[in-house]
Protein backbone atom coordinates (compact mmCIF):
# COMPACT_ATOMS: atom_id res chain seq x y z
CA UNK A 1 0.00 0.00 0.00
CA UNK A 2 1.34 3.67 -0.96
CA UNK A 3 1.20 6.53 1.34
CA UNK A 4 -1.35 7.82 -0.69
CA UNK A 5 -3.72 4.65 -0.83
CA UNK A 6 -7.48 5.17 -0.31
CA UNK A 7 -9.31 2.02 1.54
CA UNK A 8 -13.38 2.92 1.35
CA UNK A 9 -16.00 0.77 2.83
CA UNK A 10 -19.61 0.67 1.15
CA UNK A 11 -22.55 1.35 2.96
CA UNK A 12 -26.33 0.80 2.16
CA UNK A 13 -28.56 4.02 1.73
CA UNK A 14 -31.84 3.41 0.55
CA UNK A 15 -30.92 2.04 -2.44
CA UNK A 16 -27.95 3.19 -3.13
CA UNK A 17 -24.00 1.98 -2.70
CA UNK A 18 -22.14 4.51 -1.41
CA UNK A 19 -18.20 4.59 -0.50
CA UNK A 20 -16.94 5.89 2.39
CA UNK A 21 -13.33 6.37 3.45
CA UNK A 22 -12.26 6.21 7.04
CA UNK A 23 -11.91 10.48 7.16
CA UNK A 24 -15.83 10.06 5.89
CA UNK A 25 -14.55 11.31 2.29
CA UNK A 26 -17.08 10.24 0.27
CA UNK A 27 -16.18 8.29 -3.03
CA UNK A 28 -19.18 6.91 -4.14
CA UNK A 29 -19.12 8.73 -7.68
CA UNK A 30 -15.52 7.75 -8.51
CA UNK A 31 -16.42 4.10 -8.31
CA UNK A 32 -18.74 1.99 -10.72
CA UNK A 33 -22.10 1.01 -9.49
CA UNK A 34 -21.22 -2.78 -9.94
CA UNK A 35 -18.18 -2.59 -8.21
CA UNK A 36 -19.79 -1.15 -5.06
CA UNK A 37 -22.49 -3.60 -4.85
CA UNK A 38 -19.75 -6.57 -5.31
CA UNK A 39 -17.91 -5.53 -2.74
CA UNK A 40 -21.03 -4.88 -0.49
CA UNK A 41 -22.15 -7.83 -1.26
CA UNK A 42 -18.88 -9.85 -0.09
CA UNK A 43 -18.47 -7.84 2.92
CA UNK A 44 -15.54 -5.87 0.88
CA UNK A 45 -13.48 -2.85 1.15
CA UNK A 46 -12.42 -1.25 -1.65
CA UNK A 47 -8.70 -0.30 -2.15
CA UNK A 48 -7.85 2.69 -5.26
CA UNK A 49 -5.26 1.52 -6.84
CA UNK A 50 -3.49 3.10 -10.05
CA UNK A 51 -2.68 0.55 -13.27
CA UNK A 52 -1.17 1.34 -16.37
CA UNK A 53 -1.24 4.04 -18.21
CA UNK A 54 -2.00 6.09 -14.43
CA UNK A 55 -5.88 4.43 -14.74
CA UNK A 56 -6.99 4.14 -11.96
CA UNK A 57 -10.04 1.16 -10.69
CA UNK A 58 -10.71 0.00 -7.05
CA UNK A 59 -9.97 -3.42 -5.99
CA UNK A 60 -11.74 -5.44 -3.36
CA UNK A 61 -9.51 -6.17 -0.40
CA UNK A 62 -10.59 -7.77 2.92
CA UNK A 63 -12.69 -5.74 5.38
CA UNK A 64 -9.52 -5.70 7.83
CA UNK A 65 -7.85 -3.15 5.91
CA UNK A 66 -10.58 -0.57 6.01
CA UNK A 67 -10.61 -1.45 9.89
CA UNK A 68 -6.76 -0.65 10.06
CA UNK A 69 -7.41 3.01 8.85
CA UNK A 70 -10.21 3.70 11.35
CA UNK A 71 -9.49 1.92 14.36
CA UNK A 72 -8.88 4.64 16.97
CA UNK A 73 -5.73 5.25 19.22
CA UNK A 74 -7.09 3.18 22.45
CA UNK A 75 -5.55 4.91 25.75
CA UNK A 76 -3.94 1.57 26.45
CA UNK A 77 -5.34 0.22 30.23
CA UNK A 78 -3.80 -3.28 29.70
CA UNK A 79 -0.50 -1.27 29.81
CA UNK A 80 0.11 -2.54 33.63
CA UNK A 81 1.63 -5.90 34.21
CA UNK A 82 -0.35 -6.66 37.81
CA UNK A 83 -3.91 -8.14 37.31
CA UNK A 84 -5.18 -8.68 33.87
CA UNK A 85 -8.81 -9.25 34.51
CA UNK A 86 -10.64 -6.27 36.10
CA UNK A 87 -11.81 -8.33 39.25
CA UNK A 88 -8.53 -9.13 39.58
CA UNK A 89 -7.71 -6.09 39.68
CA UNK A 90 -10.58 -4.65 41.96
CA UNK A 91 -9.79 -7.60 44.41
CA UNK A 92 -6.00 -6.35 44.30
CA UNK A 93 -6.87 -2.84 44.84
CA UNK A 94 -9.48 -3.49 47.80
CA UNK A 95 -7.71 -6.00 49.48
CA UNK A 96 -4.29 -4.34 49.56
CA UNK A 97 -4.85 -2.74 52.88
CA UNK A 98 -3.33 -6.05 54.51
CA UNK A 99 0.05 -4.94 52.23
CA UNK A 100 0.39 -1.70 53.81
CA UNK A 101 3.00 -2.03 56.43
CA UNK A 102 1.57 -1.93 60.05
CA UNK A 103 4.10 0.91 60.56
CA UNK A 104 2.87 3.41 58.26
CA UNK A 105 0.01 5.12 59.36
CA UNK A 106 -2.20 5.78 56.30
CA UNK A 107 -5.27 5.51 56.33
CA UNK A 108 -7.42 3.01 54.22
CA UNK A 109 -8.78 4.94 51.42
CA UNK A 110 -6.05 6.92 50.84
CA UNK A 111 -3.74 3.65 50.19
CA UNK A 112 -6.41 1.90 48.47
CA UNK A 113 -6.37 4.98 45.82
CA UNK A 114 -2.08 5.05 45.75
CA UNK A 115 -2.63 1.50 45.13
CA UNK A 116 -5.07 1.75 42.63
CA UNK A 117 -3.33 4.91 40.51
CA UNK A 118 0.47 2.59 40.28
CA UNK A 119 -1.69 -0.37 39.46
CA UNK A 120 -3.73 1.69 36.63
CA UNK A 121 0.08 3.13 35.67
CA UNK A 122 -0.53 6.82 36.48
CA UNK A 123 2.27 9.02 37.40
CA UNK A 124 1.53 10.06 41.10
CA UNK A 125 2.42 12.92 42.88
CA UNK A 126 2.63 12.39 47.09
CA UNK A 127 2.54 15.80 48.54
CA UNK A 128 2.68 17.04 52.28
CA UNK A 129 4.42 18.53 54.59
CA UNK A 130 7.83 17.72 55.39
CA UNK A 131 8.68 14.51 57.65
CA UNK A 132 5.34 13.67 57.48
CA UNK A 133 5.46 9.97 56.07
CA UNK A 134 5.67 10.37 51.75
CA UNK A 135 8.80 8.54 50.92
CA UNK A 136 7.95 6.17 53.67
CA UNK A 137 4.62 5.42 51.74
CA UNK A 138 6.36 5.87 48.14
CA UNK A 139 8.85 3.24 49.22
CA UNK A 140 5.95 0.81 50.75
CA UNK A 141 3.76 1.10 47.75
CA UNK A 142 6.88 -0.35 45.65
CA UNK A 143 7.63 -2.74 47.95
CA UNK A 144 4.38 -3.92 47.78
CA UNK A 145 3.52 -4.29 44.22
CA UNK A 146 6.55 -6.89 42.96
CA UNK A 147 7.99 -5.06 40.51
CA UNK A 148 11.12 -3.71 39.89
CA UNK A 149 11.83 -0.51 41.14
CA UNK A 150 14.33 2.17 41.00
CA UNK A 151 15.20 5.12 43.36
CA UNK A 152 16.21 8.32 42.34
CA UNK A 153 16.51 11.31 44.94
CA UNK A 154 16.02 14.73 43.16
CA UNK A 155 16.67 16.85 45.88
CA UNK A 156 19.96 15.48 46.23
CA UNK A 157 20.93 16.24 43.18
CA UNK A 158 23.03 18.50 41.86
CA UNK A 159 23.67 17.72 37.90
CA UNK A 160 19.58 16.91 36.97
CA UNK A 161 21.20 16.23 33.38
CA UNK A 162 23.76 13.06 34.19
CA UNK A 163 21.38 11.88 36.79
CA UNK A 164 18.50 11.70 34.24
CA UNK A 165 20.34 11.33 30.97
CA UNK A 166 23.75 10.78 31.38
CA UNK A 167 27.44 12.03 31.14
CA UNK A 168 29.86 12.79 28.86
CA UNK A 169 33.51 11.17 29.17
CA UNK A 170 36.42 11.72 26.73
CA UNK A 171 39.46 9.04 26.90
CA UNK A 172 42.48 9.69 24.40
CA UNK A 173 42.11 6.03 22.57
CA UNK A 174 38.29 6.23 21.89
CA UNK A 175 37.72 9.99 22.13
CA UNK A 176 34.45 11.34 23.83
CA UNK A 177 31.65 8.99 24.64
CA UNK A 178 28.44 8.67 26.41
CA UNK A 179 27.29 6.51 29.34
CA UNK A 180 24.25 6.42 30.14
CA UNK A 181 22.56 6.91 33.65
CA UNK A 182 20.53 4.41 35.32
CA UNK A 183 17.71 6.69 35.16
CA UNK A 184 17.91 5.66 30.98
CA UNK A 185 18.04 1.74 32.09
CA UNK A 186 15.25 2.20 34.25
CA UNK A 187 12.78 3.60 31.78
CA UNK A 188 13.62 0.92 29.60
CA UNK A 189 12.14 -1.42 32.30
CA UNK A 190 8.72 -3.17 31.55
CA UNK A 191 6.37 -2.67 34.20
CA UNK A 192 9.50 -0.57 36.17
CA UNK A 193 8.45 1.73 39.43
CA UNK A 194 10.56 4.98 39.48
CA UNK A 195 10.74 6.54 42.62
CA UNK A 196 11.14 10.34 41.73
CA UNK A 197 11.50 11.15 45.42
CA UNK A 198 11.98 15.47 46.74
CA UNK A 199 11.08 16.17 43.02
CA UNK A 200 10.18 19.71 44.38
CA UNK A 201 13.56 20.35 45.71
CA UNK A 202 14.63 18.99 42.06
CA UNK A 203 16.70 21.52 39.99
CA UNK A 204 14.29 23.62 37.11
CA UNK A 205 16.45 21.49 34.27
CA UNK A 206 15.23 18.28 35.79
CA UNK A 207 11.59 19.69 35.61
CA UNK A 208 11.95 19.99 32.07
CA UNK A 209 13.92 17.04 31.72
CA UNK A 210 11.04 15.13 33.13
CA UNK A 211 8.11 17.03 31.30
CA UNK A 212 8.10 14.48 27.83
CA UNK A 213 8.69 11.48 29.87
CA UNK A 214 5.49 12.21 32.15
CA UNK A 215 3.75 13.03 29.67
CA UNK A 216 0.93 10.26 28.85
CA UNK A 217 1.20 11.32 25.23
CA UNK A 218 4.60 11.22 24.70
CA UNK A 219 6.86 8.79 26.93
CA UNK A 220 9.57 9.70 25.95
CA UNK A 221 13.81 11.10 26.53
CA UNK A 222 15.75 13.20 24.58
CA UNK A 223 19.40 12.37 25.19
CA UNK A 224 20.34 15.64 23.34
CA UNK A 225 24.14 15.21 24.59
CA UNK A 226 24.39 12.78 22.17
CA UNK A 227 24.73 12.86 18.21
CA UNK A 228 21.69 13.42 16.68
CA UNK A 229 18.50 13.86 18.57
CA UNK A 230 17.93 10.22 20.06
CA UNK A 231 14.97 9.65 21.82
CA UNK A 232 14.44 6.45 24.62
CA UNK A 233 11.29 5.12 24.78
CA UNK A 234 9.41 5.12 28.06
CA UNK A 235 8.81 1.02 28.67
CA UNK A 236 5.36 -0.38 28.73
CA UNK A 237 3.69 -0.31 32.24
CA UNK A 238 6.22 1.88 33.73
CA UNK A 239 5.03 3.73 37.07
CA UNK A 240 6.55 6.91 38.40
CA UNK A 241 5.81 7.85 42.18
CA UNK A 242 7.50 11.45 42.85
CA UNK A 243 7.28 13.10 46.24
CA UNK A 244 7.16 16.61 46.52
CA UNK A 245 6.27 19.38 49.60
CA UNK A 246 4.08 21.87 48.81
CA UNK A 247 3.28 24.06 51.06
CA UNK A 248 3.67 27.82 51.82
CA UNK A 249 5.91 27.35 54.57
CA UNK A 250 8.83 25.48 52.27
CA UNK A 251 10.98 27.91 50.97
CA UNK A 252 13.46 25.73 50.33
CA UNK A 253 11.20 24.05 47.67
CA UNK A 254 10.62 25.64 44.21
CA UNK A 255 7.38 26.03 43.32
CA UNK A 256 6.76 23.34 40.81
CA UNK A 257 6.15 24.11 37.48
CA UNK A 258 2.43 24.02 36.99
CA UNK A 259 2.31 21.53 33.91
CA UNK A 260 4.57 19.29 35.48
CA UNK A 261 2.02 19.27 38.27
CA UNK A 262 -0.41 18.35 35.56
CA UNK A 263 1.02 14.93 34.68
CA UNK A 264 0.74 14.12 37.67
CA UNK A 265 -1.96 12.43 40.08
CA UNK A 266 -1.96 13.84 43.48
CA UNK A 267 -2.36 11.63 46.46
CA UNK A 268 -2.06 14.15 49.81
CA UNK A 269 -0.84 12.45 52.80
CA UNK A 270 -2.55 13.55 55.88
CA UNK A 271 -0.72 15.06 58.58
CA UNK A 272 -1.64 12.42 61.78
CA UNK A 273 -4.69 13.73 64.60
CA UNK A 274 -3.39 13.26 67.82
CA UNK A 275 -4.81 9.74 68.20
CA UNK A 276 -2.74 8.55 64.95
CA UNK A 277 0.27 9.92 66.33
CA UNK A 278 -0.25 8.72 70.07
CA UNK A 279 -0.83 5.10 68.08
CA UNK A 280 2.06 5.17 66.07
CA UNK A 281 4.25 6.68 68.59
CA UNK A 282 2.55 3.34 71.27
CA UNK A 283 3.27 1.27 68.12
CA UNK A 284 6.81 1.90 67.87
CA UNK A 285 7.72 2.41 71.64
CA UNK A 286 5.68 -0.07 73.27
CA UNK A 287 8.54 0.40 76.65
CA UNK A 288 8.20 4.01 76.78
CA UNK A 289 6.01 5.49 79.13
CA UNK A 290 2.35 6.05 77.54
CA UNK A 291 1.29 8.73 79.42
CA UNK A 292 4.91 10.62 78.11
CA UNK A 293 4.11 9.35 74.70
CA UNK A 294 0.60 10.76 75.08
CA UNK A 295 2.09 13.89 75.84
CA UNK A 296 4.00 14.41 72.83
CA UNK A 297 1.24 13.61 70.64
CA UNK A 298 -0.42 16.45 72.15
CA UNK A 299 2.60 18.66 72.31
CA UNK A 300 2.97 17.91 68.25
CA UNK A 301 -0.91 18.27 67.41
CA UNK A 302 -1.22 21.19 69.62
CA UNK A 303 2.05 23.21 66.99
CA UNK A 304 -0.12 21.36 63.71
CA UNK A 305 -2.88 23.44 64.86
CA UNK A 306 -1.33 26.24 65.70
CA UNK A 307 0.34 26.61 62.47
CA UNK A 308 -2.59 26.01 60.40
CA UNK A 309 -4.04 29.02 62.49
CA UNK A 310 -4.61 32.40 61.20
CA UNK A 311 -2.70 34.11 63.56
CA UNK A 312 -0.18 31.59 63.52
CA UNK A 313 2.63 31.82 65.85
CA UNK A 314 5.18 29.25 63.86
CA UNK A 315 5.18 28.37 60.77
CA UNK A 316 5.50 24.97 60.77
CA UNK A 317 3.50 21.92 62.89
CA UNK A 318 6.66 19.46 64.71
CA UNK A 319 6.12 16.57 62.31
CA UNK A 320 5.53 12.99 62.67
CA UNK A 321 9.67 12.52 62.19
CA UNK A 322 10.63 14.51 64.96
CA UNK A 323 8.40 12.98 67.31
CA UNK A 324 9.47 9.60 66.40
CA UNK A 325 13.18 10.74 66.94
CA UNK A 326 11.80 12.31 69.98
CA UNK A 327 10.43 8.74 71.17
CA UNK A 328 13.36 7.53 70.27
CA UNK A 329 15.18 9.62 72.97
CA UNK A 330 12.85 8.92 75.61
CA UNK A 331 13.36 5.12 75.02
CA UNK A 332 17.07 5.46 75.32
CA UNK A 333 16.39 7.44 78.58
CA UNK A 334 16.87 11.19 77.89
CA UNK A 335 13.35 13.28 79.72
CA UNK A 336 11.04 14.77 77.56
CA UNK A 337 12.63 18.37 78.26
CA UNK A 338 15.94 16.78 77.36
CA UNK A 339 14.67 15.17 74.39
CA UNK A 340 12.83 18.66 73.39
CA UNK A 341 16.01 20.69 73.56
CA UNK A 342 17.71 18.70 71.06
CA UNK A 343 15.13 17.19 68.71
CA UNK A 344 12.54 20.24 68.55
CA UNK A 345 14.05 23.17 69.58
CA UNK A 346 16.98 23.81 67.11
CA UNK A 347 14.30 23.43 64.74
CA UNK A 348 12.36 26.66 65.20
CA UNK A 349 13.69 30.58 65.45
CA UNK A 350 15.51 32.01 68.54
CA UNK A 351 15.37 35.68 67.22
CA UNK A 352 13.07 37.64 68.40
CA UNK A 353 13.41 36.53 72.29
CA UNK A 354 10.46 36.19 73.94
CA UNK A 355 8.62 36.42 70.84
CA UNK A 356 10.19 34.00 68.73
CA UNK A 357 9.04 30.83 67.42
CA UNK A 358 11.45 28.51 69.40
CA UNK A 359 9.78 30.20 72.97
CA UNK A 360 6.45 29.95 71.75
CA UNK A 361 7.19 26.14 71.15
CA UNK A 362 9.28 25.68 74.19
CA UNK A 363 6.04 27.07 76.31
CA UNK A 364 3.99 24.14 74.86
CA UNK A 365 6.54 21.58 75.82
CA UNK A 366 6.99 22.81 79.21
CA UNK A 367 3.07 22.76 79.71
CA UNK A 368 3.64 18.65 79.68
CA UNK A 369 6.72 19.07 82.28
CA UNK A 370 5.77 18.31 85.24
CA UNK A 371 9.25 17.66 86.70
CA UNK A 372 8.87 20.78 89.41
CA UNK A 373 11.68 22.39 87.41
CA UNK A 374 9.20 24.61 86.14
CA UNK A 375 10.05 28.59 86.44
CA UNK A 376 8.61 31.70 85.96
CA UNK A 377 10.00 32.49 82.31
CA UNK A 378 6.80 32.70 80.94
CA UNK A 379 3.86 33.81 82.54
CA UNK A 380 0.95 31.38 83.09
CA UNK A 381 -1.52 33.59 80.87
CA UNK A 382 0.77 33.35 77.91
CA UNK A 383 1.34 29.39 78.10
CA UNK A 384 -2.99 28.94 78.20
CA UNK A 385 -3.61 31.01 75.90
CA UNK A 386 -0.76 29.28 73.71
CA UNK A 387 -2.18 25.70 74.44
CA UNK A 388 -5.62 26.14 74.00
CA UNK A 389 -6.68 24.54 70.93
N1 LIG B 1 2.47 8.52 58.37
C1 LIG B 1 3.54 7.98 58.98
N2 LIG B 1 3.49 6.73 59.46
C2 LIG B 1 4.55 6.20 60.07
N3 LIG B 1 5.71 6.83 60.26
C3 LIG B 1 5.82 8.06 59.80
C4 LIG B 1 4.74 8.70 59.15
N4 LIG B 1 5.14 9.93 58.81
C5 LIG B 1 6.39 10.06 59.22
N5 LIG B 1 6.83 8.95 59.83
C6 LIG B 1 8.14 8.76 60.44
O1 LIG B 1 8.94 9.85 60.02
C7 LIG B 1 10.04 9.44 59.24
C8 LIG B 1 10.17 10.33 58.04
O2 LIG B 1 9.14 10.09 57.11
P1 LIG B 1 9.34 10.32 55.56
O3 LIG B 1 10.77 10.30 55.23
O4 LIG B 1 8.49 9.40 54.83
O5 LIG B 1 8.80 11.79 55.44
P2 LIG B 1 8.61 12.69 54.16
O6 LIG B 1 7.19 13.08 54.14
O7 LIG B 1 9.17 12.02 52.97
O8 LIG B 1 9.47 13.96 54.53
P3 LIG B 1 10.30 14.98 53.60
O9 LIG B 1 9.30 15.95 53.08
O10 LIG B 1 11.24 15.64 54.53
O11 LIG B 1 10.96 14.18 52.53
C9 LIG B 1 9.76 8.00 58.86
O12 LIG B 1 10.95 7.27 58.79
C10 LIG B 1 8.87 7.52 60.00
O13 LIG B 1 9.65 7.09 61.07
MG1 LIG C 1 10.83 12.41 51.77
Amino acid sequence: MNNNSVVVKIEMSGNRYNAFSADGTKYTSEIGTGTRKGAYNKGMALERRVGKNDRVYWWKVPMEMFDATTTPTMPDMSSVDVPTEHAEVLNFIHSSYSLKPTGLMMNELKWKYLVRSAVRGKNIMMTGPAGCGKTMAAKSLVNCLDRPDFYFNLGATQDPRATLIGNVHFEKKSGTYFSESVFVKAIQTPNAVILLDELSRAHPDAWNILMTVLDYGQRYLRLDEQDGQTTIKVAEGVTFVATANIGNEYTSTRVMDKALMDRFTIVEMDVLSENEENELLTYMFPHVDSVVLGNVAKIASLTRSESNSDTARVGSGISTRTTVELAGLLFDGFSLPEAAEVSIYPQYDAAGGVDSERTFVKQIVQKFCDDGSSDDLFNEEEVLEATEA
